[in-house]
């Protein structure tokens, strides 16, 4: 089984380049079903669920092959509706698939995402956001089949403003007929580059204030070439590795104009941040400053996705920290995982207590999902003596190589196999 092992402490320094969005490029690739012709996805992170997405678009028929980084997909031709239950199992983001084939072919059977470890993430917003265009559902034990007779525009008010619904009803309303207005929709990058993206191949879509979304139907997309943004998550983490070590450290193609909000939290942590053009530095070399109360947000607010490797920065600081978690239930698992190396978290409901100790000691621990395993990687190079993580399959569902970017930045770490 692989493991990280991790030698401390290390304190970051040098340069490194962030890998393309996994976020931005999995609905992206989803996208690619409604364009009869040939995508062309350039910086495609080589990820576990972009391999996973692939397999997907090729048993719907179309065909995908790598041109170094970039995916050219052809999906002049699609065939299946069902989509394989193996990797829409593994991957919650399949859902998208939802509103992509309902547009392309009229109907899709997807096996139910379900829920994970980080919470219980059910799809009902999903699944109004679609029966308001016109898609109708029917549900059996482990799987769901919508289909329509045709997509009708209509306003979509979401109740809350999810990424995957509304993703899953831009999908669905681009080659709707007639007009489609969402309200309250997400505002997430990731969002905003799947409209990028939809618009480069002849949507009609215009981005309002606040989540509004005013989408035309046109009858058809055509060929397109595009490059997704940088992640801004991948970027967080090793900014935050950087503040746990008290490092100085330089991100290239780092997606600085989506980092608002941690630049924010990187400077109450003590740390001087300087951005110029696509490059981030980060300079720490003083101690970690506690952060009194935090609140993970739907963007721009602190993202959720870096709740995680900021509870182990956190757990180094010089004082007590309280971070509560408003988007999933469950966020907090990997508290568990950092009071074996060391750390003082008390979770209450929602809430965590970071009570900042002088260091953290290397211990076994293990991943339990994707964004708590990187902070074990952080807690790890910050920790003395050797820590060796476990359940590296969830890290790399989101990170290209964890260990290959942060040697760049000095870390004494290695992939075991
Ligand atoms: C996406 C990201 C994930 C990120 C999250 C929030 C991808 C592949 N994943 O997930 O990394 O943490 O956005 O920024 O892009 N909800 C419902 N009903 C629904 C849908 C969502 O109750 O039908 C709830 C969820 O349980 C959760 C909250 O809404 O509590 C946010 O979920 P959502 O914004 O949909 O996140 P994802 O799109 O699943």
């Amino acid at each position: 089984m692989n493991c990280i092992k991790i030698s401390g402490p290390n304190i970051l320094h040098g340069e490194v380049d962030v890998q393309g969005s996994k976020n931005a490029a999995l609905p992206i690739l989803a996208a690619a079903v409604l364009i009869p012709d040939i995508s062309v996805v350039h910086n495609c992170p080589k990820i576990a669920d972009i391999y996973h997405m692939i397999s997907i678009l090729e048993q719907i028929g179309c065909k995908v092959r790598w041109e170094g980084t970039s995916l050219v997909i052809d999906a002049k031709e699609i065939g299946d509706s069902r989509l394989p239950k193996e990797y829409v199992k593994a991957m919650r983001c399949s859902v998208v698939f939802m509103g992509a084939m309902l547009a392309r072919r009229g109907e899709i059977t997807l096996y139910y995402p379900g829920g994970c470890i980080i919470g219980k993430r059910p799809i009902d917003l999903h699944k109004k956001a679609l029966g308001l265009l016109g898609a109708v559902f029917e549900e059996a034990a482990d799987c769901i089949h919508a289909k329509t007779d045709g997509l009708t525009g209509s306003t979509i008010r979401m109740d809350f403003p999810s990424v995957g619904a509304t993703q899953n009803a831009i999908l669905a309303a681009v080659t709707a007929q007639g007009r489609t207005l969402i309200e309250g929709g997400a505002r997430e990058p990731e969002v905003t580059e799947l409209v990028r993206f939809l618009n480069c191949a002849g949507a009609k879509i215009v981005l309002g204030k606040k989540g509004q979304y005013e989408i035309e139907g046109v009858r058809q997309l055509h060929a397109v070439e595009f490059t997704v943004v940088s992640d801004r998550i991948v970027a967080g983490t090793y900014l935050l590795a950087g503040v746990a070590s008290r490092g100085h450290i330089l991100l290239h193609r780092a997606p600085v104009w989506h980092l608002g909000s941690v630049v924010e939290v990187l400077k109450k942590l003590g740390a001087k941040v300087t951005a110029s053009g696509d490059c981030i530095e980060l300079d720490a070399g003083g101690g970690i400053c506690p952060i009194p109360y935090l609140e993970t947000a739907v963007y721009p607010g602190f993202p959720t996705d870096l709740q995680s490797p900021l509870l182990a920065a956190l757990s180094l600081a010089e004082g007590v920290s309280c971070v509560r978690e408003r988007i999933f239930e469950n966020r907090f698992a990997v508290a568990e995982q950092l009071r074996r190396m060391g750390a003082d978290i008390q979770i209450s409901k929602d809430t965590a207590v970071v009570c900042g100790v002088k260091y953290l000691v290397g211990n076994e621990v293990a991943a339990g999902e994707l964004r708590g395993g990187a902070a074990l990687v952080i807690a790890g190079l910050c920790a003395r003596c050797e820590t060796m993580i476990t359940g590296c399959r969830y890290i790399d569902r989101g990170y290209e190589d964890i260990c290959r970017d942060l040697q760049c930045l000095g870390g004494n770490m290695e992939l075991m196999t």
